[in-house]
């Protein structure tokens, strides 16, 4: 039976006939008179690939529930592995454990997402099934939560976190960048983390779930807008058996999602700092191209000009493929013309203080007159902005005296 993609094992019945329901007709396990006394766990484990894996997964949860006396079930979400995933958790006799394949939509985030949906459990806990996270640090998740903390991360980069020796010095450098670059949007220290916990009700306050690539701990964090995370130490295990699934592709994914994310929490503001970011891009684009075309012999005038337009048109496609994204439907001639427009005052400047400066100075290298025109045409643009078209008289509510 399929259902939107989906194909849904209800296991624990070892040797009979294989039925799949749907998510509706699963039978709530949460037990009356129950609720009160105990907390119901959902581990969410997406995989792909990880048959070698699971059964020692399996056991070593198997051993927290016993330890702990923990109401504890596995939720595995595969992607269609097509690797004996489905015939290896068919034989399991344990009942807490429950496998969704998903045919339609793939990938990790998704698979969390989707998880954690069709969890049953009030406290969502996600890990990788590869052994790299220990299952065995979940009772202090659960207890950091209910001592009240709205998110637990299971941290490699806290005190006492360690990760397994053979992490070669490429895929430190890697997570420790990818990690300075969320740094805007969560003071976490391994906000990377795939191994988080949460309860039901701080997921459901999230709005607007937009993941892509891998860092869906960190798209939880930023959009169920969580004050309270709190990290534990772990140990960070290399994978025993099967291979990463993280590869440049996911990389790229990554820097694409964190520019959603500070969208998101940022607004305005996120618009801004990509807007100075093209600013100095452009500048580098202005000079190179200033660069070129005297390299290339073109009459200094010329060259100058050139070069104002080229890092112009430039600016104009990067602000509107990133900036002002939201607008970048609309008519892409007429918005050249407003945004030429709008720049053509300080680039006049800029052209014409780049040739007064290096006729006075001629020893001067061109592109450092470039630059002094690039930062007073900068200058009176931003002025010129503040004082002509966005005068304090179109401020509602200001203050005369300021
Ligand atoms: N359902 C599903 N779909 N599962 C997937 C997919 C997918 O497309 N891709 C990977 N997985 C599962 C893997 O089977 C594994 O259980 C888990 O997601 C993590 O994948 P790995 O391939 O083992 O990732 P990793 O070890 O490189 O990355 C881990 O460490 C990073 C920090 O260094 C993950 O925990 C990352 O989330 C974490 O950022
Ligand atoms: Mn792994």
């Amino acid at each position: 039976m399929r259902k939107k993609g989906y194909v849904i094992y209800p296991f624990g019945r070892r040797g009979c006939k294989r039925s799949m329901m749907s998510i509706e007709m699963t039978p709530t396990e949460i037990h009356e008179g129950r609720l009160g006394e105990q907390i119901r766990l959902t581990v969410v484990a997406p995989t792909y690939r990880e048959v070698e894996s699971l059964p020692h997964l399996i056991d070593r949860i198997g051993k927290v529930r016993d330890r702990y006396g923990l109401d504890i079930d596995l939720l595995i979400m595969d992607d269609d592995s097509r690797d004996g995933t489905v015939e290896l958790i068919a034989d399991r006799p344990e009942k807490w454990v429950r496998l969704i394949v998903r045919t339609g939509n793939r990938g990790l985030s998704s698979a969390v997402l989707e998880g954690f949906h069709s969890a049953s459990g009030d406290v969502l806990v996600c890990m990788d099934a590869d052994l790299s996270h220990p299952p065995e640090s979940i009772p202090l998740m659960l207890q950091k939560l209910q001592e009240g903390a709205d998110f637990v991360v299971g941290s490699r980069y806290v005190e006492g976190g360690t990760t397994a020796d053979d992490w070669g010095l490429l895929r430190w450098l890697n997570s420790r960048i990818a990690t300075a670059f969320a740094r805007p949007l969560t003071s976490v220290r391994d906000p990377m983390a795939g191994f988080f916990a949460l309860s039901r009700a701080t997921l459901q306050a999230g709005v607007d779930f937009n993941p892509i690539g891998y860092k869906i701990g960190l798209e939880l964090i930023v959009k169920c807008r969580c004050e309270r995370v709190v990290e534990i130490p772990i140990h960070f295990e290399n994978r025993r058996f099967g291979a990463s699934k993280l590869t440049l592709r996911q990389q790229l994914a990554y820097l694409r999602h964190l520019r959603r994310l500070y969208i998101f929490k940022y607004g305005l503001w996120s618009q801004l700092m990509q807007f100075l970011v093209v600013g100095a891009l452009g500048t580098l684009v202005n000079l190179a191209a200033l660069t070129a075309l005297i390299h290339a012999r073109l009459p200094i005038r010329w060259a100058v000009a050139l070069a104002i337009w080229v890092a112009m048109s430039c600016n104009f496609v990067l602000n509107r493929r990133f900036s002002f994204s939201f607008a970048r439907h609309g008519s892409w001639l007429l918005q050249y013309v407003r945004f030429v427009a709008a720049s053509s005052l300080g680039a006049l400047i800029n052209y014409a203080l780049t040739l007064w400066v290096l006729r006075r100075a001629s020893a001067m290298p061109p592109q450092l007159a470039a630059l002094i025109g690039i930062a007073v045409g900068t200058a009176f643009n931003f002025v010129a902005s503040r004082y002509m078209v966005f005068r304090a008289k179109h401020v509602r509510g200001e203050r005369s005296d300021r």
